[in-house]
């Protein structure tokens, strides 16, 4: 480990105590599992149905399904809509700020709609070799001669899901008044910064919540070992897509892939619970878009408390989901930003 990334990963932790323990040898583990922060989160079911065990998540089709959106009453349904003529998704959003609202400052609620980047040339790829012969040699390649995967592109087929997920929203916007995300997330690789653009970029978005993605580091995919999870330099990324925002912090060169370690499943919850202590304690929307990926997504599932829902390509999921600070902090909105000085996940992720 280079001194570069050790002072990156100190700075994110603001942990002398972890940098320590990298002195005393114990490098391989990129981001450490007992440093999670100070929110617990709990998945609020009942609303959605991919959450339902009953569900099956192969055939799921959230475009024929409002997003998974259950039709059902809210205790706030009969003053806010008393002649029933407010869509699900508007009971919904006024019952989900209702809570917020009405729930003490260190309690707070969002709902994540969270995308999977369309079919890349690497998901192919893993197919053609079938996953061992992938996992075994080829994901450590840049590509063959014909085709690259490294950070890949998305292929015909990824455009075309990036597509669908777009006419998604522009009916759902339209016709069933589906809240707008108030907040961009994505993952800097090329294939979901491409999606994220295709579905938003072209959308008829209301004024006050405009397309202003924000490139988050920890919302990636598995580090390490494989070509299509090492990202693309800071440069090359806003070149493309100039309209971007790269979070605070956010490095030039990938710091975080490794070409011998392969982040473990239980490091990833760890990161993507951080990647969610930092989106509670600075963001203020209440419905914030993530795009990311197969593994990202999974990871926030499992820091959330929510069932194994395997997200195909292409597709989206809603969650609702509390945060409860364990160590008295309140959530974004709830107080100033004078309230998060002292956090450590806080200042490090700040100038
Ligand atoms: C889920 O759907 C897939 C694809 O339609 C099907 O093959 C599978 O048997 C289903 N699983 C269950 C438990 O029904
Ligand atoms: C809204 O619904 C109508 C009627 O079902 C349909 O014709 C129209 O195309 C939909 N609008 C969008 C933007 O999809």
């Amino acid at each position: 480990m280079n001194l570069s990334i050790l002072t990156f990963v100190c700075l994110l932790l603001a942990s002398p105590r972890f940098c320590l323990g990298l002195n005393e040898g114990d490098a391989t583990q990129i981001f450490p599992v007992d440093r999670v922060a100070p929110f617990k989160f709990t998945i609020i079911g009942g609303v959605f149905l991919q959450d339902d065990p009953a569900t099956n998540d192969t055939s799921f089709e959230y475009t024929r399904t409002n997003l998974g959106l259950i039709d059902r009453p809210y205790p706030t349904d009969p003053e806010f809509d008393p002649e029933h003529k407010k869509t699900q998704w508007q009971r919904f959003e006024h019952y989900v700020h209702t809570l917020n609202d009405g729930s003490p400052r260190d309690v707070a609620y969002k709902v994540f709609f969270i995308g999977r980047h369309g079919q890349g040339v690497h998901n192919i790829a893993e197919s053609y070799y079938g996953t061992p012969e992938w996992d075994r040699h080829w994901s450590k390649l840049d590509g063959i001669p014909e085709v690259t995967w490294a950070d890949p592109e998305l292929t015909e087929l990824g455009i075309l899901q990036a597509v669908g997920a777009r006419n998604f929203w522009a009916s759902a916007l339209t016709n069933a008044s589906i809240p707008a995300p108030g907040a961009y997330f994505v993952s800097p690789l090329i294939r979901c910064l491409e999606t994220a653009r295709l579905t938003f970029g072209a959308l008829d978005l209301p004024r006050d919540r405009p397309f202003k993605p924000v490139v988050k580091e920890l919302l990636r995919e598995v580090l390490g070992v494989h070509t299509c999870d090492r990202r693309s330099s800071l440069s090359t990324i806003l070149e493309r897509y100039p309209d971007y925002t790269a979070e605070k912090g956010f490095t030039e060169e990938d710091e975080l892939w490794r070409p011998d370690v392969r982040e473990t499943d239980e490091e990833m919850t760890a990161r993507l619970t951080k990647f969610l202590n930092d989106v509670f304690c600075k963001e203020r929307a209440i419905f914030v878009s993530l795009t990311g990926h197969g593994g990202s997504t999974a990871a926030i599932l499992r820091a959330v408390g929510h069932r194994v829902f395997r997200l195909q390509t292409g597709a989206v999921l809603p969650v609702l989901v509390e945060a409860e600070s364990v160590g008295g902090f309140a959530a974004r909105g709830k107080e100033g930003p004078e309230f998060f000085e002292g956090w450590p996940v806080v200042k490090a992720w700040s100038p």
